[in-house]
């Protein structure tokens, strides 16, 4: 029998997926279950016995963490790549799927890759478009997009062949963590009128009841990249575990959005993402201080273009890779450290410094200190005017 492996949850679909794959594309199927954060550990054994269980040749456990945060999340932060408002959690882990499934797949024999989207989503086109890139010579199934159950009927099919179901299928939200964020769909949401209720939340206290004092926090940078919380040199998964305890405890990171998708959709989305939100602010605080206004315009338009090209799937396009070669060049002296103050939802940058800050007291100063020629202004102003006075000069009335 041809061998296939599926991107494995542990989740309902996913383990109904093992079942329906072999019976009806006669495959067997080996379980990949990848560990990119926001997982428990002791969770982790269970889900791998559970595949077996449910009649997978193999069950795999992949700890991704320092790879999902050095080769996405890094790379997503030193270009500040938010879409629509939201910091791409989901977007950013989905390539990396992609790409241990093809891995899995080349190195067992297995000639095709299968994962549990459904058809209305944009994780079935990251998915497949990651593993086209890579492998082309791979088939991709997808047995949520084709079996046409609905909720009740997959729970019915897995009660009718043994399969556990979890009791977390009682929650009416979709909901997908890894270490960037969280994200929460569907149910009440799915009115975008109505206010989420508390129970859609899981990262972070609501501001009305973050502690009444503000709390402030230090993060030291190097070349674009976290490297210290609070003084502390911290691994990069422990910083964002860290940053997104904190400033969750504070309310600090939930979003509410309605977000185009790419197959059409507009849908209503609860993003949390205390450490994202919290260091893609002080990222940006540290770039103001030592970027030229020349790079920090470029770079903002190379951030909505990232953020696209990651938001839509094509991360592992050309395209991609070459804007973040021009993001790293960038980075060169985005090192320092930014203050930030947590308070009841919100995050503020109250401080930062650099040794490369091209911030200078003498020039800004409206004090004695003064250094700036005052002088220059003038003939700098004639100058920078000579265009549009000569076109009014020409060519009449700048104003109607
Ligand atoms: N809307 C987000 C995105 O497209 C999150 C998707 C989360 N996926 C899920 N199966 N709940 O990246």
């Amino acid at each position: 029998m041809d061998k296939i492996v599926l991107a494995y949850s542990g989740g309902l679909d996913t383990s109904v997926a093992i079942k329906w794959i072999k019976e009806n594309y006669k495959m067997d199927v080996i379980a990949l279950t990848i560990n990119v954060g926001g997982m428990e550990q002791k969770n982790l054994d269970a889900i791998k016995q559970k595949a077996l269980d449910v009649g997978a040749v193999a069950a795999y456990m992949v700890d991704a963490r320092q790879a999902f945060v050095d080769e996405y999340v890094w790379p997503a932060l030193k270009a500040n790549a938010i879409y629509e408002s939201y910091p791409l959690a989901t977007a950013l882990a989905r390539p990396l799927i992609a790409k241990l499934l093809a891995e899995t797949a080349i190195k067992d024999g297995a000639t095709a890759v299968a994962h549990g989207s459904t058809g209305k989503g944009n994780d079935q086109v990251r998915f497949e478009v990651g593993v086209m890139a890579l492998a082309p010579e791979l088939k991709i199934y997808a047995p949520a997009r084709e079996w046409g159950m609905s909720r009740e009927q997959s729970i019915e099919y897995a009660k009718a062949n043994g399969i556990p179901v979890p009791v977390t299928v009682a929650s009416p939200y979709s909901v997908d963590e890894n270490l960037w964020g969280r994200s929460c769909e569907c149910g009440v949401l799915e009115d975008p009128w109505a206010e989420p209720p508390e129970g859609a939340y899981d990262w972070t206290v609501s501001p009305e009841s973050a502690p009444d004092k503000p709390e402030y926090i230090e993060v030291e940078f190097e070349k674009g990249i976290p490297i210290a919380l609070n003084g502390e040199k911290l691994d990069g998964i422990t910083l964002i575990e860290s940053m997104n305890k904190l400033a969750g405890a504070h309310g600090v990171g939930r979003l509410d959005n309605v977000e185009s998708r790419l197959v059409g959709i507009k849908s209503r989305e609860i993003y949390e993402a205390p450490a994202g939100v919290v260091l893609i602010l002080a990222h940006q605080a540290l770039e103001a201080l030592t970027l030229s206004r020349y790079q920090l315009g470029y770079k903002a338009k190379v951030a909505l273009e990232y953020a696209d090209l990651t938001y839509n799937g094509l991360w592992f396009s050309a395209h991609r890779r070459d804007l973040a070669a021009y993001i790293d060049s960038t980075q060169r002296h985005v090192s320092g450290t930014v203050r930030i103050k947590l308070y009841k939802g919100t995050a503020t940058i109250v401080g930062r410094k650099s040794p490369y800050s091209l911030y200078s007291y003498d020039l800004a100063t409206y004090d004695e200190q003064d250094q700036f020629d005052h002088s220059n202004a003038e003939g700098f102003i004639r100058i920078w005017g000579l265009a549009v006075k000569t076109q009014t000069q020409v060519q009449g009335q700048a104003e109607d």
